[in-house]
């Protein structure tokens, strides 16, 4: 039987991150993985990091590449009704901003840290299942290389995501699930062509949400908004430019460069909670926990952040203080509860909705003439985009 100390299910960011800052503090940790790792490093999903999430990588090591190559954004554009409005970021927030940096690439340079430094990353195991999470040593055991393992932890962190098999290994009677689901999905393609904005695009528009974002000067990540059940089949290229240049058309005129469609996806829109994030010596983190829709850009900044509070939590425990376990939950929830707010709020606040009324549309407008009007307002959304350090 293998042996660690904090065993980590899932190679995701919040996975990997956690078993690269356990390591700064001589934490030794095993991450296992269903997914090889050209599959992990490939999968494209969310692209915008945090001030508090850029800070974090650079100052552990990890942000060379990430400062080379991603774009510092100082600002966003709201667009509704033929017009775009900037919510400048640093003004707004003591001099905060954003990083538009894709996820695989984190990712990338996560994996690369932790096999530099030693650490032990276990891909495509299958089966895993977790024991005794109420006992002193909880267990891991899964199929890895043909055989049958077990590794005997001292914590069992569950970092696989929200389809991963840690959270339902909580006996239902402790924990409480919040979920709501829109009915509306996002559809996301990659493109080869020029940068159409130097910073990204959020645009109400009566035919549905639109969101220009970017990856490269050769490459942009654009999405907008799809029936829930929606398939990519229904969506040749033809129909994918009509419905951006119509949802993103401005009354001056702006243009929306074309290129290549070279992926499509569809991605789901939910808002899920589970509390607490604790039973036992079993302790969630990421998208294993919570699941906010996209239009926040929060993802994989509360993955970070939740990673933050637990290493912390676990350093204390092995230099003498339980105190900050004990309190991880509450601690982290704390975050979460409001990244979820700030997502509903984006999301409410820039989706078309069937059954919306005139009424309804009128409201969306009126709020987001506030937000581009008034400082408090817009100062609300800012440091909820920036987010808070970690
Ligand atoms: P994950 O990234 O899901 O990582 C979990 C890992 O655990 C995976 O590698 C998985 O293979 C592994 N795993 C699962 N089950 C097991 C098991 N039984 N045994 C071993 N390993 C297991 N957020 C945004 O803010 N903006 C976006 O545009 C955006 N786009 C997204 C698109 C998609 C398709 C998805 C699914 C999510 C998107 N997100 C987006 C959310 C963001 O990517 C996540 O919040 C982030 O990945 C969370 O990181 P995580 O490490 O908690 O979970
Ligand atoms: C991206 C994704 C988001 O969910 C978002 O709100 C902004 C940008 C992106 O993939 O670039």
């Amino acid at each position: 039987m293998r042996r660690t100390q904090v065993g980590i299910v899932g190679a995701g960011p919040a996975g990997l991150l956690l078993s690269h800052l356990l390591h700064l503090d001589g934490i030794d940790s095993v991450v296992i993985e269903s997914r090889s790792r050209q599959e992990i490093e490939a999968t494209i999903r969310a692209g915008v990091l945090e001030q508090g999430t850029v800070d974090l990588l650079a100052q552990t090591g990890v942000g060379e590449r990430m400062k080379r190559e991603g774009f510092r954004h100082q600002g966003i554009h709201l667009r509704f009704g033929g017009r775009s409005h900037r919510i400048d970021f640093p003004s707004l927030t003591g001099g905060r901003a954003i990083m538009v940096y894709a996820q695989h690439e984190v990712i990338k340079d996560l994996v690369a840290a932790r096999l530099a430094a030693g650490g032990q990353i276990l891909f495509e195991v299958k089966d895993a299942a977790v024991y005794d999470l109420d006992s002193a040593s909880p267990k891991i055991r899964f199929h890895h290389g043909g055989g049958l393992q077990e590794l005997e932890c001292d914590f069992i962190a569950g970092c696989d995501g929200f389809h991963g098999i840690t959270r339902p290994s909580m006996p239902s009677r402790v924990r409480r699930e919040f979920s709501r689901v829109y009915p509306f999905g996002w559809f996301g393609i990659l493109v080869e062509a020029p940068p159409s904005t130097d910073e990204l695009i959020y645009a109400h528009h009566e035919r549905g949400f639109a969101l220009v974002s970017t990856r490269s000067p050769q490459i942009q990540r654009l999405y907008l908004q799809c029936e829930p059940d929606d398939e990519v089949k229904n969506w040749p290229d033809s129909r994918i430019w009509e419905e951006l240049h119509v949802r993103l058309q401005t009354a001056e005129g702006w243009k929306l460069a074309e290129g290549r469609i070279f992926q499509k996806g569809i991605i789901a829109m939910r808002s899920f909670v589970v509390e607490p994030m604790r039973y036992g010596r079993l302790f969630l983190a990421g998208d294993a926990a919570h699941i906010v829709p996209p239009t926040g850009a929060k993802g994989l900044n509360l993955a970070a952040a939740d990673v933050r509070v637990l290493s912390r939590a676990l350093a204390a425990f092995y230099s003498g203080n339980e105190e900050p376990l004990k309190t991880y939950s509450e601690t982290a929830l704390r975050r979460i509860w409001r990244a979820e707010h700030f997502s509903w709020w984006m999301t409410s606040m820039l989706h078309r909705f069937h059954d919306e009324s005139a009424f309804h549309h009128r409201l969306q407008l009126a709020e987001l003439d506030y937000v581009v009007t008034s400082r408090a307002k817009a100062q609300t959304l800012a440091e909820s985009y920036v987010g808070s350090p970690l």
